[in-house]
Order: C-alpha cells, then structure tokens, then sequence
C-alpha cells in the first residue's frame, strides 16, 4: 500500500506526542497538571446552547458556502467595532481557523513557493503548508528578545521571488509575543513593497494583557487587499468545539478564489453557524471576565517561571501560551523523566517539547511551551513541581558539567 510523500512527511503534534508517558503516570495514580494543551477550561456562553436549543429545521440542509448571512453580518459588526472595516462580503466562513489557514495556503502556493513565519511557530502551521507542498521560511526570534522580530533587513533578506507570504499568529501561539505596532506596520510595509500577502492568523485576539496595545494587521489602512485575517469563535468564545472560524480580506480577487474551496466543501455545519452568531451577542463583559481570568493567570504564570533557576522568559503578552528556555539538555527528554521519575505528593506536571515548534530540527531543544489555562491554584502546584523537577533533573547544565 502507498501513502503520499506529503502524508508521511507530516509530524505528529509536539503537544500529544508525549501523552503515552503522561498515561502512563496516570495509570501509575499519580494526577498530572497539563501545561501542554491549549483547551480553555472556561464555561462556553449560553447564548451558544440557547441557539442550539432553538435550532429545529424540518431539514438540515446544507447552508450556502461562503456560510450564513446572520454569521457574516455579526462577524462584520464585531469588526467594524474595532474599527477593522469589514463588510458582510469581505468574510467567508470557515470550520475553524484551521480550515481558514488551510485554505489560504491551497490558494497563494504553489509546490516549493515559500512563506516566512516568525519561528516557533505553531506547529500545524507545518500541516497546512506540507499539505500544500509548499516550504515555511523561518524568521529567527530568540527567548532572550521575547521572540520579538528581528529588524526589517533581516526579514527582508529571507523574501526570494518564490515567497508568496508572510504568516504571523498575533498574538502568539506558541510564544505569548504580542507584536508591536510598528512591527505590525513593518511586515504589511514589507509585503507590499515585495507584492506578497501577510497571513494574519488572530485567533487569540481577545487575549491582551496590557491595555491599548493590541494593533490588528486588518487596520492598516492601506494593506487591506492583501492582509488576509484569519479569526475563529474557538478560544474567543471557549467554543473550540463549534468549528466556527472564517477569512476576511478586502480583495475581490483572493474571495473569488477562496470561494472555489468553500463550495469544493459545500458547506460549514448549519447549526453551529447559528449558535455561532449567537455567541456575538455574548455581553462585552463575558469577554472581559475572561480577560481578567487569563490576565490573573498570566502573572501567576510569570511569577512562577522567575522562580525557575536559569529559566529564560519574558513577561507574556498575549494569548494563553509562553515559550520558555531551561538550562537543561533536552525539553523532550526532561517531561519524559519528568513524567516517569518526578512528582510532588503523586502530583507531577507535563509541558510541551519545544522543539516541535521549530522547522529547524536542532531548534529549541531546551525550551518548553507552556499553556496557563488552569485555575490559579492548580497552576501554583503545576510551577512548583517544575521548579524541582528543573532543579532535581540530571540532565541539568550545571549537573552535567559539575
Ligand atoms: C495559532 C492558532 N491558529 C489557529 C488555530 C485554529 O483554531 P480553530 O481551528 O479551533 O479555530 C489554533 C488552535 O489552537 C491556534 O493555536
């Protein structure tokens, strides 16, 4: 039997790759804190169920293609008010933002074309691409600059003539970086003087820490042809499960392709369309309890990591992940022994590899993504065993070399 090239270059997820090992600790009865997966724990509003509730047609028929009118005008308001200016006809919707980006790459690459993409990047960014035969170009970021960009020049060198893109996920998964608004202005600068599209995948939007910062590439006046956003209800609303996302880019042309696809799918889930636009009713303060919730979090989080010896991180700005240098030899081998050898009271704690967030095979060895979506008190614990663990692991640089 064959299966394609493209299939079998495909990497599992760095963040399930090591969940036999956690089973394993689980069967043993200890109770593992996961800092591996990005599933928000907060309650889905119940605009979203009442819809549901309320969704009984004598038919479930296939809704049009580019999805529901009441979703794509409620996804235009949502824009509009944060002043990204957005018509109904400027958005398609999508199974999720995964089908969004999928969909973005099928349509601007050809085999062997190449994207930038700030590295780490996440990793089903590798799917979308080798899917589509095309190449992710790294744009390097380190821990010790907070993963921010490099300058222009070094951006600049990395664009050849079969560079079709510029991919960012703002605010960041894996890294917490939040891009400041003259970087947001340098790549839309930088995509229109070398005629390429940015990709901006915004998926965590709502999830900024320090007021009055967030700059959505969809503002920049005079890159809205070729900026192509990429949203999603899944973490704004806790509804990962819906499958809600969509596109939006104000270029006539692009829609005119990406409309081949949607009707290639016939149609996103008629019932989740419906709830989904019930969720933009949600009360502005739904959205901000969650931010409160995340933001709590989020210093707790930080506290916890400064506590680390040696541990190398930046206050993170946004989104629920953070990115995070240990002076150990390997981040895979560490959650192993971590996961086999160490726990606290039968409490132990499982992060993700972060070299799995790397093109480069060699990238971020001793670096871990860390997600902070537990409660307060279950991230406190979840620190603190890591913080022993890095201090007990063999494989710590100073163990080694002592
Ligand atoms: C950076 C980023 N983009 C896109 C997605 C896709 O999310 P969904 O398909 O649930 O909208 C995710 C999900 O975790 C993500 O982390």
């Amino acid at each position: 039997m064959h299966f394609s090239d493209r299939i079998q270059a495909l990497k599992i997820s760095p963040i399930r790759r090591l969940i036999p090992y956690s089973d394993e600790a689980k069967a043993k009865g200890k109770k593992v804190y996961h800092l591996n997966i990005g599933q928000p724990d907060i309650k889905t509003p119940d605009e979203y169920f009442e819809a549901l509730r309320n969704f009984h047609p004598n038919t479930v028929a296939y809704a049009v293609s580019q999805g529901i009118p009441e979703l794509r005008d409620a996804m235009s308001n949502y824009y509009q008010a944060m002043g990204v200016p957005y018509n109904r006809e400027d958005i398609y919707v999508t199974c999720g933002g995964s089908e969004a980006l999928s969909f973005v790459i099928m349509i601007l690459c050809d085999p062997g074309d190449e994207i930038l993409v700030p590295e780490p990047f996440y990793a089903n960014y590798n799917t979308f691409a080798n899917t589509a035969l095309a190449k992710l170009r790294p744009i390097p970021t380190t821990a010790e600059n907070g993963f921010h960009l490099p300058p222009e020049n070094v951006i600049e060198s990395l664009i050849t003539s079969k560079t079709r893109a510029i991919w960012v996920s703002h605010p960041c998964n894996p890294t917490g970086v939040l891009y400041r608004p003259d970087e947001v202005e340098m790549i839309c600068r930088l995509a229109k003087k070398h005629d390429i599209f940015v990709i901006a995948d915004e998926v965590y939007r709502e999830f900024t820490y320090n007021a009055g910062e967030f700059v959505s590439f969809g503002s920049i006046k005079d890159a809205q042809d070729r900026v192509i956003m990429v949203d999603s209800v899944s973490k704004r609303y806790s509804a990962c499960g819906a499958r809600i996302g969509c596109l939006a880019i104000k270029n006539k042309d692009f829609l005119a392709q990406a409309m081949k696809l949607c009707q290639g799918r016939l149609s996103v889930s008629a019932a989740e369309q419906v709830a989904a636009a019930a969720l933009y009713k949600t009360p502005k303060s739904y959205l901000e309890e969650v931010n409160k919730e995340y933001k709590m979090r989020r210093d707790v989080l930080y506290k916890g990591l400064l506590e680390i010896d040696g541990a190398v991180c930046h206050e993170p700005e946004g989104a629920f992940y953070t990115m995070v240098k240990f002076p150990i030899d390997s981040s895979e081998k560490f959650i192993i022994w971590m996961l086999q050898n160490f726990d606290i009271d039968g409490e132990t704690t499982m992060a993700a590899p972060g070299n799995g967030f790397y093109a480069d095979p060699n990238g971020g060895v001793d670096e871990m993504r860390i997600a902070y979506v537990l409660k307060k008190e279950d991230l406190e614990k979840a620190l603190n065993i890591l913080k022993h663990a890095i201090a007990a692991y063999p494989g710590r640089i100073e163990a080694i070399k002592a």
